[in-house]
């Protein structure tokens, strides 16, 4: 994997670690008190982000597939992956889970999860989701961006890099349609509170000491000012000298998404 996107995936696992909803987890293992071995599929494993932070927090033997498009995460994922006496199983999977979702038998799994992955997909593939999910026992996507991030101190122009940014998270993301972007967390919860219980809970990023994720997400921010072709270069020195000083504090809302079968 490219060097720049392997240090931005560490720097943002740990972010999304200390980040990640506890009470979800809780309800997880509570349903699942009483069952020894769980069958759990993570879409868009990406890296293995997901799984190697429920691996150890689940109380049960877990049997995991990996599903993802990309050939070269998911030959990173699986050339890193470590192992611990509760993972009984595993199996990757390339899969286009876009346009190939109904290849993926969701009965054979007790659980059905994903992070940081809903936002990229389209509309209409949320209600084939739910319609192939209808009897899924627990449904949990994690750390999805809800549509506003501050950077402190303030400054004036703000709010024109947020639209930019939440315009371009709307685009296309190389699927070949438009994303939902923001409304992710909406659009899943209203179709699932109709079969399960339903729960949108806070995992906002909240990063203040970790300077270089912060340089990170800044320069995501200059190529969507460039795409845009914007002047907004005062903005950006205003950015990069509060965190080279050490003055600044990033703060992103996402939201998990848990669903248990009524
Ligand atoms: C933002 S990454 C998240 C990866 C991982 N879940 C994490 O939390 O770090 C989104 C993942 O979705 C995968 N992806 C994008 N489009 C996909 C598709 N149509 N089918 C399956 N996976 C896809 C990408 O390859 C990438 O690994």
């Amino acid at each position: 994997m490219h060097e720049f996107q392997n240090k931005w995936l560490n720097l943002r696992e740990s972010v999304d670690r200390n980040s990640r909803n506890k009470k979800i987890l809780y309800l997880i293992n509570k349903f699942y008190k009483n069952k020894k071995n769980i069958r759990i599929i993570d879409l868009g494993s990406g890296a293995g982000s997901n799984f190697r932070f429920l691996k150890s927090r689940l109380s049960n033997n877990q049997y995991w597939s990996f599903v993802d498009i990309s050939h070269q995460s998911t030959n990173f994922f699986k050339k890193n992956i470590k192992f611990s006496s509760k993972i009984k199983k595993t199996n990757f999977k390339i899969v286009d889970v876009i346009n190939n979702l109904d290849k993926i038998t969701f009965n054979d799994y007790n659980l059905v999860t994903g992070s940081a992955f809903l936002d990229i997909l389209p509309k209409k593939w949320f209600k084939n989701f739910h319609k192939l999910n209808i009897d899924t026992e627990i449904v949990y996507f994690a750390l999805n961006y809800n549509g506003n991030f501050q950077f402190f101190p303030k400054h004036k122009d703000d709010k024109k890099i947020l639209d930019i940014f939440n315009k371009d998270q709307k685009s296309d993301k190389g699927i070949g349609e438009v994303a939902v972007g923001p409304n992710c967390s909406k659009i899943i919860n209203s179709l699932f509170k109709k079969t399960h219980k339903t729960y949108v809970l806070d995992s906002t990023w909240d990063v203040n000491k970790n300077f270089e994720f912060q340089i990170y997400f800044l320069n995501f921010c200059k190529d969507i000012i460039q795409k845009n072709k914007l002047n907004l270069d005062h903005w950006l020195e205003f950015r990069l000298k509060s965190i080279k000083e050490k003055n600044s504090r990033f703060i992103l809302n996402n939201t998990d998404f848990l669903a248990i079968k009524k």
